[in-house]
């Protein structure tokens, strides 16, 4: 049986060293404001704006909720993005995805404020982590993970990581945080995709598997080498009417089998999902020390 890496016992980690610098910057009169927009009613999405918005409370922070009809024009949501921009009182914007059909999310992003990009998906801020600039916003996933690595004590500098899954969300910016120059990165890394021929062949050869592909319990023992850590980013909904809400929680990893394998393994629910909320509030934290540092 492996290692539990505790998700949510290093979040509160990351909560107490944000609390400290939240205090500070209040003494100052400055207090960090979040805006969390969501359009249409997914109701994964709601979950997850819903802890957002109890997370900023919790710590003090201003946050402000924007809930808006599924059916709300692109012209729309872009005005109320500009809106967001020039409010002094929002230091971080997120705009929660996936957002409904009609919308086009390239678009949207790239009208955020590249200095309130929390999420760090801008273009501006994907260029900086890839030119190994820090300076720019780093997405929240990655950020979360590879936290939860270093706290953990797992060695990242020369290990083989594969992440299974491209998005934009967690793969892509993934790969590129773990292979940059410096603490938490030095990493071999491969990128396999549902596309991906000799997959198990590649995934075996990982000390660290990141799984991020949003198949429910995709990946299993075959997959995994004795030893390997394994970190389990999919929040999948199954359907279990044994359940009280009429599902289950399910990873992109076959929890039970793999953890007879792996060194040390994330749970889910409790693994990567409270590290991105934390990392959110950081970068929310981050983005109203340097708006006033100026
Ligand atoms: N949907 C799932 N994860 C995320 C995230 O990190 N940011 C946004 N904006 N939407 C998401």
């Amino acid at each position: 049986m492996s290692h539990l890496i505790e998700g949510r016992a290093i979040a509160e980690k990351v909560y107490a060293e944000l609390r400290g610098e939240i205090a500070e910057l209040k003494k100052s009169g400055r207090t960090p404001g979040l805006a969390v927009v969501l359009v249409g009613d997914n109701p994964a999405s709601r979950a997850y704006v819903r802890s957002k918005d109890k997370m900023c409370r919790d710590l003090g922070l201003h946050s402000l909720k924007l809930e808006l009809p599924a059916d709300t024009i692109q012209d729309e949501l872009l005005a109320r993005v500009r809106d967001l921009n020039n409010d002094r009182a929002i230091h971080g914007i997120l705009v929660q995805s996936p957002p409904p059909k009609h919308i086009d999310e390239a678009a949207i992003i790239r009208a955020i404020d590249p200095a309130k990009d929390v999420d760090g998906f801008h273009p501006v801020n994907i260029a900086k982590l890839t030119l190994g600039d820090d300076s720019g916003f780093v997405p929240c996933t990655p950020l979360g993970c590879q936290r939860l690595l270093i706290e953990s004590g797992t060695e990242i500098a020369g290990a083989h990581v594969v992440v299974l899954g491209r998005s934009m969300i967690v793969g892509k910016p993934l790969a590129l945080l773990l292979m940059r120059k410096g603490k938490g990165g030095d990493a071999t890394v491969t990128v396999v995709h549902s596309r991906s021929q000799r997959l198990a062949e590649i995934t075996r050869s990982a000390d660290i598997l990141i799984a991020a592909i949003g198949q429910p319990e995709f990946v299993r023992a075959e997959h995994v080498r004795d030893g390997a850590v394994v970190i389990d980013v999919g929040i999948n909904r199954v359907d279990d009417p044994t359940m009280e809400r009429g599902y289950q929680l399910v990873g992109d990893v076959a929890f039970a089998e793999v953890s007879e394998k792996a060194s040390a393994i994330t749970p889910v629910p409790g693994g990567v999902g409270p590290m991105t909320i934390a990392m959110l509030m950081a970068n929310t934290v981050r983005a109203c020390r340097q708006s006033t540092a100026s």
